[in-house]
Formats: structure tokens, C-alpha cells, sequence
């Protein structure tokens, strides 16, 4: 069975992946509004995944006989000036989770519990290629600059399943 403390920091966790989801959402829905159809379905699902990540904590809890709380959510930004800034603010956040995830393996080894340590690697990894892929697009974003290159990389993004 799960620690208490291991426990809270797990449901923390899940809490963030959902807000996470819930600031992609607004993202894509802006996207959305602004035209932008293929940074809008790349939005869509980065959504979709953090809601997996947050299932996947939750799930983790049940077969560890714990409880998976699924907490109120605070609100998330709504308005961005340019779909730079978008990716920008994901980098950011992305940063921020990446801390938040080396922070709850901190709690799992503090509380010597070596099976949540191996099923966190998961994430660990996860947030490797999460911040490389948004870093990525992001250099692509300001080589692109202008309206046309802007166009050409929205349509790219739209292939994303
Ligand atoms: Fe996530
Ligand atoms: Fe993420």
C-alpha cells in the first residue's frame, strides 16, 4: 500500500496534469478562434495527453490501494498575442512540470518506495520529449516569422493523430 505522503503528492500531480490539460484546451480553442486550425489540433491533443498522464497517476493509486482524488481545478489563462507567445508559455509550463515531477521522485525516494520511483521514470522520460518537442517548435516558429511560413506549419500541424 501507498504512503499517505506519497499519496498527496501523487494526487497533487494529478491535479497539474489536468490544469495542464484544461491551459492546452483554452490554447487550442484560441488557436481556434484566431484561424489557426493545425496549432489548434496540435493543442487538441496535447490536451488529450495530459488528461493520459492524469488517468495514469490516477490509475497507479488504485492498483497501489490507494485514492486517486480528482480535485477542483483552478482557472487557466485565455488570451495570448501571437502563437509565439502560445508555445512560449507551454515551454514554461512544461519547465515547471518537469520540476514537479523531479520533486514527487524526491518524495517517492524519501519514502523508500521503489516501485512508484520506477513507475515515475515514465514521466521523467515523458518530460524530456515534451520540453524537446516544444523547444523545437518553437525555433521553427521564429525561423518561419512571417504570415506564409506561419500557414505552411499550421497545415503541418494538422496531420498530428
Ligand atoms: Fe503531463
Ligand atoms: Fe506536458
Amino acid at each position: 500500500m501507498i504512503s499517505k505522503k506519497l499519496q498527496d503528492a501523487i494526487n497533487k500531480q494529478i491535479n497539474a496534469e489536468m490544469w495542464s490539460a484544461n491551459l492546452y484546451l483554452s490554447m487550442s480553442y484560441f488557436f481556434a478562434k484566431e484561424g489557426f486550425e493545425g496549432f489548434a489540433n496540435w493543442m487538441k491533443r496535447q490536451y488529450e495527453e495530459e488528461m493520459e498522464h492524469a488517468c495514469k497517476l490516477a490509475d497507479y493509486l488504485v492498483v497501489r490501494e490507494g485514492t486517486a482524488l480528482i480535485d477542483k481545478l483552478d482557472v487557466v489563462p485565455t488570451g495570448w498575442g501571437n502563437p509565439l507567445e502560445v508555445f512560449e508559455h507551454t515551454f514554461e509550463h512544461e519547465k515547471r512540470v518537469s520540476q514537479m515531477i523531479n520533486a514527487l521522485v524526491e518524495v517517492a525516494v524519501e519514502e523508500k518506495d521503489k516501485a512508484t520511483e520506477d513507475f515515475l521514470s515514465w514521466f521523467v522520460n515523458e518530460q524530456v520529449e515534451e520540453e524537446a518537442t516544444v523547444r523545437s517548435l518553437i525555433k521553427k516558429l521564429k525561423i518561419v516569422g512571417t504570415t506564409g511560413g506561419l500557414y505552411t506549419l499550421d497545415s503541418e500541424l494538422k496531420q498530428r493523430k
